[in-house]
């Protein structure tokens, strides 16, 4: 019988069709309408411990133009979940507790901290997310607080911070 099943370092997948960090994931409901729908695992809205930093703006979207000016895609300002942390635990939790049929990954970013990666890493891990994406790479997420690319681009602390992580999570 043919099958999607993929396996992707010891990570189960239902298949491989993974829902990528945005608006998409950005509360139970709709993570839970992701996995209802098929998606064989789905990355949450990028969190991190204080909420209270992320303060977005509206609207957050931009045309892009050609030379001519013609509409070729878009552009977004969007930063990270704005939504308290502790929310965000109680609905990782629920989710994990109805054990969907894919995988729910956490997508997460901090200061250069090392008590704030391992803290978030922990919490994440002891409502049971089953994975992790280390986000290092969103061009907006708070660069003057060195979150986001803003560190993904420094490969000394890369290195730190993967360090910490691999340490505080099973
Ligand atoms: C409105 C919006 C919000 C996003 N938020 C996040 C986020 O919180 N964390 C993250 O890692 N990526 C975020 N992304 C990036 C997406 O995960 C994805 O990499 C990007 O949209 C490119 O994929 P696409 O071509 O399928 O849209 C966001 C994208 C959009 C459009």
């Amino acid at each position: 019988m043919p099958t999607l099943a993929t396996t992707v370092d010891g990570l189960k997948l239902p298949n491989p069709f993974v829902i990528g960090s945005g608006p998409p994931g950005t509360n139970l409901s709709v993570i839970n309408r992701a996995f209802r729908e098929g998606w064989g695992a789905v990355i949450a809205k990028t969190v991190s411990l204080d909420a209270s930093k992320v303060v977005n703006v509206s609207p957050r979207y931009a045309k892009l133009l050609s030379n001519n000016g013609e509409v070729i895609g878009w552009e977004n300002i969007e930063l990270i979940s704005d939504r308290p942390f502790r929310i965000w635990e109680d609905e990782f939790k629920k989710c994990k507790d109805a054990q969907p049929p894919g995988a729910l990954i956490a997508s997460v970013m901090e200061e250069y901290n090392k008590d704030a990666w391992t803290e978030l890493i922990q919490r994440c891990e002891a409502v049971g997310v089953d994975a992790f994406e280390l986000n290092f790479s969103c061009p907006h997420g708070l660069p003057e607080r060195k979150m986001g690319a803003a560190m993904g681009q420094d490969p000394d602390i890369l290195e730190e911070v993967c360090g910490w992580v691999a340490a505080a999570t099973k």
